[in-house]
């Protein structure tokens, strides 16, 4: 009898526990911040219908003088020897105003690099940012990374962004508005879909 009692009475610490650690691991698995994964919906996040923008700006890269804003930072041995410049690596925080003047209103900044990545034409490899400071595109960025080989007009992927600009997609358009030794104004023509 006692034997039976006993068996009964660890039987129930038994089922007990077994069920007090399934509800544990139910509360874990459902508590946020112990999930990897999840789905969600895009309203969630505030995403709505996604639009497509059209930006207009113009950049300018100063490569000398006191007010330089693209500077070389790193080459290669033979870089100064190549038709092309292969090699050379050059950091900018360029500009980015309304109209073609470099005294009209800056809109944001271009920052980031570009490379020169082929030995047989004057082609680029751009890694930058655009950091707007103007409107309600003030503290959003868009990120591109692509080929600039010199030619009329230049596309260049644009692989994302963040704030008004999170799930951005696009391109944009480069066109050499001057070129000068000081300063090259380039016209950007950037279309992107964005939420
Ligand atoms: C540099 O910028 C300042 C202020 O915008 C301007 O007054 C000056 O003429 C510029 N200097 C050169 C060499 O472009
Ligand atoms: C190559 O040319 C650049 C620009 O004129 C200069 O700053 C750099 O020192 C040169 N590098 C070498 C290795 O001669
Ligand atoms: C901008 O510079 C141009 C000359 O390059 C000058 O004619 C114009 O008045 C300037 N505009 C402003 C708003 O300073
Ligand atoms: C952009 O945002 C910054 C920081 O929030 C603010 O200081 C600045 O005045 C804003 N600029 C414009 C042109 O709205």
């Amino acid at each position: 009898m006692a034997t039976t009692n006993q068996q009964r009475s660890i039987f129930f610490l038994i089922l007990f526990f077994a069920i007090f650690s399934f509800s544990t691991s139910l509360a874990v698995a459902h508590d946020p911040s112990q999930v990897f994964s999840k789905y969600v919906s895009p309203s969630s996040l505030g995403l709505k219908r996604e639009k497509l923008s059209h930006l207009h700006f113009y950049f300018h890269d100063i490569v000398s003088g006191k007010n330089a804003t693209a500077m070389r930072v790193a080459e290669a041995p033979s870089t100064n020897t190549s038709a092309t410049f292969f090699g050379a690596i050059v950091m900018m925080d360029d500009p980015l105003t309304i109209k073609p003047e470099i005294n009209s209103t800056i809109v944001g900044r271009a920052q980031g690099m570009y490379a020169f990545a082929s030995q047989s034409d004057i082609s680029l490899l751009m890694v930058l940012n655009f950091a707007f400071t103007h409107g309600k595109f003030n503290g959003s960025t868009l990120s591109i990374l692509g080929r600039n080989r010199v030619s009329t007009v230049r596309e260049m992927p644009i692989v994302g962004g963040s704030g008004v600009f999170r799930f951005a997609r696009g391109y944009a358009l480069a066109k050499t508005y001057s070129n000068g030794q000081v300063e090259t104004i380039v016209e950007y023509n950037v279309y992107v879909f964005h939420y």
